[in-house]
């Protein structure tokens, strides 16, 4: 018998997006320890913790497609973009990127909507939520370093900068716990 709840489409499709948020967890964890080398430790636990919350989005599409009785395909990660060139611009990096994401994530509620897999279609909404605050964060950091200068920050409002992400919440949730109404 045949348990197999995902179309051929929609099983492909949500393999490329779980290997798309490992990419992302991987581009994190590079900026991450490009800032942390920098001497940026505040901006630099802030981005590896991005990265654990990324990996945590791929964990959540893994176990969607294992749910639904599909198969799920590991390959190869491409590896991470290239250093950013200064903290404002890796903050513009991190916020295409994550427009880029959102893109991709909307393509799989075209796609689910087109294939009335409504079930996809309600597990990908957390994803979209989850997008609108991934590009607000990006978008908040972006605007306070306009405020202060944008490329050119000087060297004290960099390190206050730095010292606002150390105190950012060291919380990241696992991937289980995560819900629409709670991301
Ligand atoms: Fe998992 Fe930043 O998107």
């Amino acid at each position: 018998m045949n348990t197999n709840r995902l179309s051929k489409t929609i099983a492909a499709a949500l393999n490329v997006q779980m290997t798309k948020e490992a990419h992302a967890s991987q581009i994190y964890l590079s900026y991450a320890a490009w800032a942390g080398r920098q001497g940026f430790g505040g901006i630099a636990n802030f981005l590896f913790r991005h990265a654990q919350e990324e990996r945590n989005h791929m964990m959540k599409i893994l176990e969607y497609i294992l749910k639904r009785g599909a198969e799920v395909k590991v390959i190869a990660i491409p590896a991470p973009l290239e250093n950013p060139a200064s903290i404002n611009n890796c903050f513009e990096k991190i916020f295409g990127h994550e427009v880029d994401n959102t893109k991709a994530v909307y393509k799989l509620v075209k796609l689910s909507q087109e294939e009335e897999d409504w079930a996809t279609w309600n597990f990908m909404q957390w994803f979209v939520k989850e997008q609108v605050e991934e590009e607000t964060l990006a978008m908040n950091l972006l605007d306070k370093m306009k405020i202060a200068g944008g490329e050119k920050m000087s060297s004290n409002a960099l390190y206050s900068f730095d010292r606002d992400m150390e105190k950012t919440s060291d919380e990241v949730r696992p991937a289980q716990d995560v819900t629409t109404v709670n991301p």
